[in-house]
């Protein structure tokens, strides 16, 4: 059975985790195929945006699925390395890479993975139904998928611990006053107001949408010494996908100036 479900329409990518019944949690196969489809999506032009939503009323994800990763830890240390957090960690630094504007339509629980999800996602709106949570420590690991790393950089050292280390879910509210979603929106209209941010994103060259994506990233994963390139790009891959040779050469400058 499809777990994952994607449709292009007016250039904008719509992919859906499609496990209702288990409340979109993330199997291998899942995030197998969200790998593939974005992996896809990133190298075909005509695409200009991706939006990440979840299938049914109720959940985004509620994490990683719990069974099957039970097993690899079950199989021992090297196999859950492998399986389960190395395969996630891909995922999620695939997600914050990203060299389209990638959106989280948080349609609901965003819990464990859903949430790691929200965090690496270069921009999320949610659904005023939405939850965010890091039951992880429940489980008695902390979160594995990049959890720990970036959701203190996006919402600060002690919100962050409070969220991993009591467990408790927040609202979509909560979430927009801390930093870790963009809007909140009415839940009928995530999709439509997705859709509107992607549109308003992909009227800008992408030349120039992917060095700003890049810059932000990278910015803020390094030193800020450590952010300004100690050379200038020679031809990286965007500057050969500009509109116009205009856009090229203003982000090819963007990037050799680091800003
Ligand atoms: N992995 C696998 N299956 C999951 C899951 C997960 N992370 N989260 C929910 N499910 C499944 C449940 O097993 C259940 O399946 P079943 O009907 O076949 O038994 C179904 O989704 C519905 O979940 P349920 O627990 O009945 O819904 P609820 O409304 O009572 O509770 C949650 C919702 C999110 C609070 C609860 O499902 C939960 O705590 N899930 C685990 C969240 C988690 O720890 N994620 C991090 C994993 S590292």
């Amino acid at each position: 059975m499809t777990t994952l479900l994607g449709e292009v329409k007016d250039g904008i990518a719509v992919l859906t985790l499609h496990r209702p019944d288990k409340l979109n949690a993330l199997d291998y196969a899942l995030v197998d195929a969200l790998e593939a489809a974005l992996d896809e999506l990133e190298a075909d032009p005509g695409v200009r945006a991706v939006i990440l939503t979840g299938s049914g009323d109720r959940a985004f994800s509620a994490g990683a699925d719990i069974a099957e990763f039970a097993g690899s830890v079950e199989a021992g240390v090297e196999r859950a390395l492998r399986d389960f957090v190395r395969r996630g960690q891909r995922l999620t630094r695939h997600i914050e890479g990203y060299t389209k504007p990638l959106i989280a339509a948080v349609n609901g629980i965003a819990f464990g993975a859903g949430c790691e999800i929200s965090e690496a996602a270069p921009l999320a709106l949610a659904s005023d139904r939405a939850r965010f949570a890091k039951p992880e420590i429940r489980l008695g690991f902390p979160p594995p998928f990049g959890g720990t790393q970036r959701l203190p950089r996006l919402i600060g050292r002690k919100r962050a611990l409070q969220m991993i280390l009591t467990a408790e879910p927040i609202d979509a509210k909560q979430a927009v006053d801390i930093g870790l979603i963009n809007r909140v929106v009415e839940h009928t209209a995530l999709l439509s107001e997705a859709r509107l941010l992607a549109d308003r994103i992909a009227r800008h060259s992408p030349a120039a949408v992917a060095a700003c994506l890049r810059s932000v990233t990278r910015g803020l994963n390094v030193s800020i010494d450590g952010g300004w390139p100690s050379r200038p790009c020679s031809s990286p891959r965007w500057c050969r996908r500009p509109t116009s040779a205009r856009a090229s050469k203003l982000s090819c400058l963007g990037a050799s100036e680091g800003v």
